[in-house]
């Protein structure tokens, strides 16, 4: 996995999931936050 400017994120999980909500204190990943924002994509799952 890399980020926007190609520096490689190093992952150390077989399954991670990514933040869309833009409110996780550990970007680029999801950390629960939008749970208590109640966030919903416009775009669906
Ligand atoms: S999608 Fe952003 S914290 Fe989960």
């Amino acid at each position: 996995m890399t980020d926007q400017d190609g520096r490689e994120i190093s992952v150390h999980q077989r399954t991670v999931a990514l933040c869309r909500c833009g409110r996780s204190a550990r970007k680029p990943f999801c950390d629960g936050t939008h749970k208590a924002t109640r966030f919903r994509a416009t775009s669906g799952a």
